[in-house]
């Protein structure tokens, strides 16, 4: 019998392709997703990929009582990806509470079914912004936590503390959070993508709706940084090499791998792109001209960051393929399926 995995958010632009990754490598999946940030439709494709339609429930994880009953007539679950959760930066500085409420109470909810009804594996969506703007680069899992930049950060530093004291009180459970850097493309048939809702915040998902006349210009946000460009720099990881790396996880714990009870991993691809790097790649690879104009620096954002993977590349055995050329035009075909543009 395979076993059966619970993706949390998995109607979501990351927790869709691990899904699918999941479901290649004969994992049972089933997804719990209020469809939030997301449609249905990804439920389809995720089907149309891999011909097989994953169990999908859709309620908020924040809800005590849904969430309890869900537990409570799925006791065969091997393992938790939980991945559902607010991921706007800046909305989070706005609506503070909101991103606290979500993403906490999903995580407390989770964490004390996992305790109830023995479910001893946990996947976490961590993120990369623990690590604030990192004195050295590139930043290995060993670099200090600095205070968050914004709410959205601070959840994440949180949710990581909240499951370390949950591990301490109950050793049965075994967690490895993921530190992503920039998630960004699609999957290769762009049956599956990232999937905005309203303005897209972050800067793939712009240039691309861009360039499909959805949007005016980009704006690229600050030429003054202390960079070769003067742009802001980020390391770009593909959402295939991204899921691939869950599946590993995931297999990790399941077979017990895993070294300590507790274990944290960057995930990028070890290489720093500035802005303007990613908007000339893109017209490189797709052939097409970005509009775009300079304006000043986004609140919160950190001069640059890119990913010391060592530890990934040789703990998980695992490594980024995909280069940022090949990233941006996945995204670009999947913009373009979506859109109806040949
Ligand atoms: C941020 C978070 C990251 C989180 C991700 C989820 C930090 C440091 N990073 O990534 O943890 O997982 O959001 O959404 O908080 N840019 C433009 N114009 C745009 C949009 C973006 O110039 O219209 C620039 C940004 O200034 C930045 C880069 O593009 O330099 C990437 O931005 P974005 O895609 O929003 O991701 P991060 O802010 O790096």
């Amino acid at each position: 019998m395979a076993n059966k995995i619970l993706v949390t958010g998995g109607a979501g632009y990351i927790g869709s392709h691990t899904a699918v990754n999941l479901i290649e490598n004969n994992y049972e999946v089933i997804i719990v997703d209020n469809l939030s940030n997301s449609e249905e439709k990804i439920i389809d494709g995720i089907e149309k990929i891999t011909g097989i339609r994953p169990e999908f429930y859709q309620f908020d994880l924040c809800d005590i009582k849904k969430t309890n009953n869900f537990f409570a007539k799925h006791t065969d679950i091997k393992a938790i990806i939980h991945f559902a959760a607010y991921k706007a930066v800046g909305e989070s500085v706005s609506l503070p509470l909101k991103y606290y409420h979500n993403n906490i109470a999903s995580l407390i909810n989770i964490l004390q079914n996992m305790t109830d009804f023995n479910i001893p594996n946990l996947v976490f969506s961590s993120s990369c912004t623990v690590y604030g703007q990192p004195e050295k680069l590139p930043v290995n899992e060993n670099a200090p936590i600095q205070p968050a930049n914004s709410p959205y950060g601070n959840t994440k530093q949180i949710s990581e503390e909240m499951i370390k004291d949950t591990i301490l009180s109950n050793k049965n459970i075994n967690t490895i959070a993921l530190r992503y850097f920039n998630p960004i493309g699609a999957h290769k048939s762009s049956i599956i993508g990232e999937l905005p809702i309203g303005v897209p915040n972050n800067l793939i998902p712009f240039i691309t709706q861009t360039v499909a006349g959805l949007r005016k210009e980009l704006s690229v946000f600050g030429n003054d940084y202390n960079t070769p460009d003067g742009s802001a720099i980020r390391d770009y990881i593909h959402i295939e090499d991204l899921a691939e790396a869950h599946v590993i996880a995931i297999t990790r714990l399941l077979e017990q791998k895993n070294k300590q009870n507790f274990e944290y991993f960057n995930l990028g691809t070890g290489q720093g792109n500035s802005v303007l790097d990613v908007i000339n790649t893109f017209e490189k690879f797709t052939g097409k001209t970005v509009n775009y104009k300079i304006v000043p620096r986004r609140e919160g954002d950190v001069e640059q960051v890119w990913a010391d993977t060592s530890f990934a590349n040789k703990e998980l055995n695992w490594k980024a393929k995909t280069s940022l050329g090949n990233s941006l035009l996945s995204a670009w075909n999947w913009e373009k399926k979506l859109r109806g543009i040949h």
